[in-house]
């Protein structure tokens, strides 16, 4: 599924709809540059299964725990740049568990070993045309370019097609 996300506030568009989609347990990989928009895409998540935020960069802290306000599931929002492996992960002293939570990792190019086998990928990157590095102020609309896919049998059933549709 690839669709593109003309500004940030379809970015949370997009995060919310991909929401709907989720529950306790699932695992959401996001990679893509800095300022790709992975962030903005995890606000959406957050709006979307209503948690408390806000959502913003973990960048001092590998996790951060966001409660449900609905009696839904938490979001665990991870900066897996600060992380070595994902055994790190399951090994710290997270509030709620990994199969409690919906986990939304931010991801470099980094480890994949001992990953869980259901997981959905998402990359942002720039868009074709915007290929040449464009010199503005971060939140300058500019479109992102994002791909899912969804590996392993959880989400065998799933289309994510629609995801695409109310982006623009
Ligand atoms: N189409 C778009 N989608 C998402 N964000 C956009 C878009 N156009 C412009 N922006 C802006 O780009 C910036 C993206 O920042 P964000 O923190 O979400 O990126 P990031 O990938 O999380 O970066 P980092 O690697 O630092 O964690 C925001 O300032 C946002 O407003
Ligand atoms: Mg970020």
């Amino acid at each position: 599924m690839t669709v593109d996300v003309p500004d940030a506030d379809a970015m949370r568009r997009l995060g919310a709809r991909l929401a709907t989609l989720l529950r306790a347990g699932d695992l959401v990989l996001l990679r893509g540059p800095l300022g790709a928009g992975k962030t903005t895409l995890v606000q959406g998540v957050g709006d979307g299964l209503g948690v408390r935020g806000p959502v913003t960069s973990p960048t001092f802290i590998i996790a951060r725990h966001h409660p449900s306000l609905c009696g839904g599931p938490p979001l665990l929002h991870v900066d897996a740049y600060r992380l070595g492996s994902w055994a790190e992960l399951e090994d710290l002293d997270l509030e709620a568990s990994l199969d409690e939570a919906v986990t939304v990792v931010e991801w470099g190019e980094g480890f994949v070993e001992g990953l869980a086998a259901d997981r959905l990928e998402v990359r942002i990157s720039r868009a074709a045309d915007h290929a040449t590095p464009v010199r503005h102020a971060d939140d300058t609309p500019d479109v992102r370019t994002v791909t899912i896919s969804a590996v392993g049998p959880r989400w065998r059933r799933t289309d994510l097609s629609p995801l695409r549709s109310l982006v623009g």
